[in-house]
């Protein structure tokens, strides 16, 4: 069989090519047949295009048509026709022409698919990441590829236009966590000794800054082994960037440059800047969310000074223990009933939360199976404090502070979907957070943890309080937040060996583990290190956002399933006794 070239794609035909004799190659889309003539979507990656066997037109092509099967590989000869009147189909780019078969050539058949690839955006999951090469062949996948694509080229030329440097790090790297579980690669070589695969290059972009590369990015994989969501995998793709000679200002400003364009090139929105900007703090209180969603009001209240001098052991509690009160309004939900006021509590106490407070507002006061433990002045605080109007219904969550804040946080989010407030045509909501943390005490581990990671830098008019209270010290230390999602997370590092090796101290670090995971930084920075900071956009998360999908899954190519494997390639999976043993490792 020969392999006839197109000369078109089937998204290109219009009605200047009427008359012309033409080549197209594709997939058979869909075929039907009207009354002894057959039509057939001749589908690819452009567009589709319907091709005509009459067999007025060629008796001998109408047979060969007639064997055609859905998603068989074709070459069509064949001459553009103006489709007769009333058939045309203006909502198609080559909807106002057809092809008139000269000729077909059959250059491979296919099996019947295991879902119907104009409907594969429907089918269950796993079947679609099965047969992914399939699933990638639809129309979503296909849009949501080429969006991506063009991501990648206007974040390429953004940095190219400020003279960023793209350089590539290793994928085979020291084990030196930062925050997540560590892929591992056993060494053949060096018996016993293994290769970490990169959490994300944040130690090799610091050391490029001590080398003089001052503008540095890589769009690039990074993999963390730890427990799966919608919009976590194990390997994933960042944005990188690091500057040297900056402060945060610097970086808001390329970030913002960069949102803008991204905007403008992938979606065709004009995006306002600058993005507006709260500290880690205030969304806590306000939004109970270091991600807040600002596509709707709502905000939580805090109601201590309500309650300073409450009977309502509950309260009084949170109080004593420096814990927090937070309420939050649910304007016009005053109706709603027990049984939905019970799945509401259920939800925040599987979040871990004790229980959840609720009152209805109502003309003479609040009507709530704890009223009575409350004065009527403090019932009057909390009306106040929350502006509630009769038919309103309050929540009321106390305990200690973070983590109240967040089941708050979490309720808000719910209710918001319950009660429809996201509309799909609301302005995206882009946020900068603000003034982390430095550190986060593990009760479990009786230890701080890095909130960033190591390498982050503390305020540094705050820098005394390192010694005797470093749970109180911001750090400079930054996320982009879209829609409610971390899209990006960065800080200004330290640069200073001392003070790197202090924070480790704080971090309970001891100086022999410093040295053996992080001597290769300490000592780099030995040797002239400047002033440095960065950011990292999770990639396929803004993906995600820009194609409207709830999972990153839509928008990579190949991704693992949410219990990380690869249900296509069936990874992982075992591999031959031999090479275990070259690897010098046994399965238990
Ligand atoms: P961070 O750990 O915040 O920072 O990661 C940056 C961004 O990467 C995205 N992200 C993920 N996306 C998909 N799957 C995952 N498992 C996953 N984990 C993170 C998030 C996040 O905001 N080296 C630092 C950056 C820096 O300081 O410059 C870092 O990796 O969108």
């Amino acid at each position: 069989m020969t392999f006839k070239r197109r000369t078109h794609t089937c998204g290109e035909l219009s009605e200047t090519n009427i008359g012309e004799k033409i080549v197209l190659n594709g997939w058979v889309d869909t075929r039907r047949d009207l009354g002894g003539v057959i039509f057939i979507d001749l589908r690819d990656r452009y567009g589709i295009t319907q091709v005509i066997f009459e067999p007025t037109y060629n008796e001998e092509m109408h047979k060969e048509g007639s064997k055609l099967r859905s998603e068989y590989v074709v070459a069509i000869e064949g001459t553009v026709r103006k489709r007769p009147a009333d058939t045309e189909n203006p909502n198609l780019p080559t909807g106002m022409i057809d092809v008139m078969v000269d000729k077909v050539i059959l250059l491979n058949e296919a099996k019947t698919p295991p879902f119907p690839i104009k409907k594969s955006g429907d089918v269950n999951e796993d079947i679609r990441l099965e047969y992914r090469y399939l699933d990638l062949r639809g129309e979503k996948m296909q849009k949501n590829m080429l969006m991506r694509s063009k991501m990648y080229n206007s974040v390429r030329n953004f940095f190219n236009d400020q003279e960023f440097l793209e350089i590539e790090t290793p994928y085979l790297m020291k084990s030196t966590p930062e925050g997540a579980r560590d892929f591992l690669v056993p060494s053949r070589i060096h018996r016993g000794k293994f290769y970490a695969l990169p959490q994300s290059p944040q130690t090799y972009k610091q050391l490029l800054m001590v080398s003089g590369f001052d503008k540095y990015f890589q769009i690039v994989k990074c993999f963390r082994d730890e427990d799966l969501r919608a919009d976590r995998q194990p390997e994933f793709t960042q944005i990188d960037i690091e500057m040297s000679f900056v402060d945060q200002e610097d970086i808001f400003s390329l970030v913002e440059g960069l949102m803008v364009k991204l905007f403008k090139e992938t979606k065709n929105q004009e995006l306002e800047t600058p993005i507006k900007r709260i500290s880690f703090h205030e969304a806590m209180e306000k939004y109970g969310s270091d991600k807040p969603d600002l596509r709707f009001n709502m905000e939580l209240k805090t109601l201590n000074h309500v309650f300073e001098n409450t009977e309502f052991k509950v309260f009084k509690d949170a109080i004593d223990n420096n814990g927090i009160i937070t309420g939050l309004l649910a304007e016009g939900c005053g109706d709603f009933t027990r049984n939905q006021l019970d799945v509401l509590t259920n939800y925040v106490k599987q979040l871990g939360a004790g229980g959840l407070i609720w009152m209805r507002v109502k003309e003479d006061g609040l009507e709530a199976p704890v009223a009575k433990f409350m004065s009527d002045e403090e019932k009057e605080g909390i009306i106040d404090s929350l502006s509630a109007k009769p038919g309103d219904l309050i929540f009321i969550i106390s305990g200690p502070k973070m983590k109240s804040l967040s089941y708050m946080g979490s309720l808000r989010l719910e209710m918001a979907r319950r009660l429809d407030l996201i509309k799909p045509d609301a302005k995206p909501s882009l946020l900068w957070v603000t003034n982390f943390p430095l550190l986060e005490w593990d009760e479990d581990t009786k230890r701080f943890y890095a909130m960033h990671h190591p390498f982050t830098s503390p305020n540094l008019d705050e820098l005394d309080k390192l010694d005797n209270n470093p749970g109180d010290i911001n750090a400079r230390a930054y996320d982009l937040v879209l829609d409610g999602n971390e899209i990006a997370g960065g800080s200004i590092r330290i640069h200073d060996a001392e003070l790197q090796s202090k924070m480790f101290d704080t971090l309970g670090i001891s100086k022999e583990e410093a040295d053996r995971k992080f001597g290769f930084l300490m000592n780099a920075f030995k040797y002239g290190a400047p002033p440095h900071g960065g950011i990292a956009f999770g990639f396929d998360r803004l993906a995600m956002l820009f194609a409207g999908e709830d999972s990153i899954r839509d928008v990579i190519a190949f991704p693992k399933t949410s219990s990380a494997s690869s249900l296509m390639d069936d990874s992982p999976s075992n591999v031959d006794e031999d090479q275990l043993r070259e690897l010098h490792i046994k399965v238990k």
